[in-house]
């Protein structure tokens, strides 16, 4: 699918991953809404990168505010080609602490909550929404038949899906779900001419990366077998436009690591 001329909803845009995949929508000539809890440097991307970029703000576990922000691409773009998500939250908790005690279970569920629960959220909105505009311009019945590439769905997952560290266990499970949701949606998609992709990234110089003790960091990035380096966002967001380029990349979970395997 091209890019020019087309829109996708950003999740996570105002930030990290997502901001460089705006960031590069944009630069190819597409459109974007930024769906983000980040008010103010969401505002700011709109007012850098100009008229093809709008900022909703938006939780992507609420359906009123992704139903928002999915309302505002058809108003100002006339309606969208795809969703990148890239909301996410990194939860680290052990299931006992030093003294024994259980873990907070709303720490769990909060980031399987945003993390899984949310991505399937956007997912089946931005779905809605290109499947009823096919619906209403095509005389067709199988839309599948013609591979026309009506839409493109790419989640973030995470190598902690597999990989996942002491600690990880809300993390790495919600992870592990959205890598889950991949297959079983692009099926089911298929018939309406939409892909379902997942991106499972290494580590990344982001701001989430800053929220890590220094010493982790450079664990982390010891780790990484070539490049000796953390992942760049623009990194990223190429394998996202080449993603939504590629119109035979369906169902499959793509790990972006420079070889890392954590243990
Ligand atoms: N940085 C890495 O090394 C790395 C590695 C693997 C996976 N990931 C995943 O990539 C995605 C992006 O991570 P990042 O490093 O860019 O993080 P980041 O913290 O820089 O950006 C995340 C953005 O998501 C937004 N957000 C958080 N919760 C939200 C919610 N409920 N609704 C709407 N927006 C919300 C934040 O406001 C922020 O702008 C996440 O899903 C993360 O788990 C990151």
């Amino acid at each position: 699918m091209q890019i020019q001329q087309h829109s996708f909803l950003v999740t996570g845009g105002a930030s990290g991953l997502g901001e460089a995949v705006v960031r590069a929508i944009v630069n190819e000539g597409g459109k974007v809404v930024i769906a983000d809890l980040n008010e103010s440097t969401g505002q700011a991307l709109v007012d850098e990168l100009g008229d093809n970029v709008r900022f909703v703000r938006c939780d992507i576990t609420s359906g009123e505010e992704v139903q928002a922000a999915v309302n505002k691409a058809e108003e100002a773009f006339g309606g969208l080609q795809g969703s990148i998500n890239c909301a996410g939250i990194a939860v680290v908790q052990k299931l006992l602490d030093r003294e024994n005690n259980p873990a907070e279970l709303d720490a769990f569920s909060r980031g399987v909550n945003i993390n899984l629960v949310g991505s399937f959220n956007v997912a089946r909105l931005v779905a809605a929404s290109i499947a009823k505009r096919i619906t209403n311009n095509s005389d067709t019945e199988n839309v599948a038949e013609k591979n026309t590439d009506n839409g493109v769905i790419i989640n973030t997952a995470s190598i902690a899906a597999f990989d996942g560290q002491v600690g990880q266990a809300s993390y790495a499970s919600s992870k592990a779900g959205v890598v889950g949701l991949t297959l079983p949606l692009a099926r089911e998609l298929a018939r309406h001419g939409i892909r379902v992709m997942t991106i499972a990234p290494g580590v990344f110089a982001t701001p989430m990366m800053d929220t890590i003790p220094e010493k982790a960091r450079e664990q982390l990035e010891a780790g990484v077998p070539y490049p000796k380096r953390l992942g760049a966002p623009n990194e990223f967001a190429k394998l996202v436009t080449h993603i939504i380029d590629n119109a035979y990349l369906n169902g499959e979970v793509i790990r972006l690591d420079g070889a890392i395997r954590m243990v």
